[in-house]
């Protein structure tokens, strides 16, 4: 049995009080980043108090033993997601790398087409339509259903043809919270031999998520988004697919030999790895991946559930409250969008902070194109993670209550 206040006891953000009035911070911004545990801290600590050296550049044992370190956390991480192996764990900046990585090594010609769908990050969006104008390639999109909340997959089969080069999507909506059915989506993607590119920002994080499960090719993660330290990310590439994607940036390391008129790639995962590693983030990461695997990710799966349960159920009650996105919470993560009638986001936003310190996303969540499907200029997100409490989401619902009965 998780006790959640001795999870909590390990966050020691969670112990910040305003300073004006000693309320305690409800931080409901976890999509955007999550706190971090004290083991997370101590672990990227160690790297600085007692193993600062340079991974797989040096022959003395101070170096070999970080190397070590390195490469544990690769085979830690990959064992997370289920990948077969640890060469086909990428470590990048975060998600939006891991795209761009892909964007610029795989091997476009003029009329090849892209799938992605209305519902994506930005990170998801933009690569390709730079590569679109670079290449001329073209980029189609899945829309969503009549009800705003789900992807229209019916379009799957039309949009799909023997030029699909890359299907991408991601996981779990960062606004709508819905999980899409992507192991259906890569199945038919991998009908017309196009490649699979997950987006497993938001799902990763929050529930249990096996790539061999899911048959994607390609997945990428944020570790700042799942208690781990920024500038840290994963992309997954299953054994095979580098022999489609040129290593986008050289330098060293990712090479086997280097003469003046060419180089050699080095072997998996390390050609896609160029210069000195954040091996502070990666060893960071794999502590997170540590802590998340005791507490199970059933279990914050679990409890995501029923805050979010909690919290569309009250906020169902509100009649000026919107809110978008799948109404089964099975459906959907524990990220809920919303508007209240004829008020802007940010207020909505900045009230939440001013009465009782919460702190929520407002704005377009780097999620622009789908807003527009929405037909709304911006959304209030609360997003929820395993040191979340109903106390919490009760207080944030009650607040909202209050604004709205202060309002109208
Ligand atoms: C669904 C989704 N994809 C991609 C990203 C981009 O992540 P990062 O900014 O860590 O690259 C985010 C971040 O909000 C996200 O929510």
């Amino acid at each position: 049995m998780v006790n959640i206040e001795n999870v909590r006891k390990d966050f020691p953000m969670l112990n910040k009080r305003r300073k004006r009035d000693g309320k305690p911070l409800i931080y409901l911004d976890n999509a955007a980043t999550t706190f971090k545990p004290r083991q997370v801290i101590e672990a990227v600590l160690s790297y600085y108090e007692d193993f600062t050296a340079n991974v797989h550049r040096g022959i003395y044992e101070l170096s070999q033993e970080v190397t070590n370190l390195y490469e544990d956390s690769r085979e830690k991480i990959a064992k997370f997601i289920g990948a077969r192996k640890p060469s086909e764990i990428i470590f990048t900046k975060n998600s939006t790398e891991a795209f761009n990585i892909i964007a610029y090594g795989l091997d476009w010609k003029p009329g090849d087409e892209i799938v992605t769908t209305v519902m994506e990050h930005h990170s998801n969006i933009v690569p390709w339509q730079i590569i679109r104008e670079k290449f001329g390639v073209k980029l189609k999109f899945i829309d969503l259903t009549d009800d705003g909340s789900h992807l229209n997959l019916d379009m799957l089969e039309e949009l799909l043809t023997e030029r699909t080069k890359l299907v991408t999507l991601t996981h779990v909506s960062n606004v709508l919270g819905t999980i899409n059915p992507v192991r259906d989506v890569i199945r038919k993607a991998h009908e017309v031999g196009a490649l699979t590119l997950i987006d497993a920002a938001q799902s990763v994080p929050h529930m249990p998520a096996n790539v061999r499960e899911l048959e994607c090719d390609l997945l990428v993660f944020s570790s700042h988004k799942m208690l781990g330290p920024t500038g840290i990310g994963v992309l997954y590439m299953r054994s095979g697919v580098e022999e489609h994607i040129q290593p986008p940036f050289g330098g060293g390391e990712m090479i086997k030999t280097v003469t003046l008129e060419g180089c050699t790639w080095n072997d998996m995962p390390w050609r896609f790895e160029p210069g000195t590693p954040n091996a502070a983030g990666v060893i960071g990461l794999a502590a997170a991946v540590d802590y998340l695997s005791e507490l199970g990710m059933d279990w914050v799966r679990k409890h995501e559930i029923k805050l979010t349960e909690l919290a569309m159920k009250r906020l169902a009650e509100f009649d000026k409250v919107t809110v978008y996105g799948p109404k089964n919470t099975k459906e959907r993560g524990g990220i809920i969008s919303f508007n209240v009638e004829g008020v802007e986001g940010h207020d909505v936003a900045l009230l939440l902070d001013e009465f009782e310190n919460i702190a929520v996303r407002s704005g377009l969540h780097c999620a622009e194109p789908l807003h527009r499907k929405l037909g709304v200029q911006s959304s209030v997100r609360a997003s929820f993670y395993l040191y979340n409490t109903e106390e919490e989401v009760n207080l944030f619902c009650g607040t909202l209550e209050k604004i709205v009965n202060s309002l109208f």
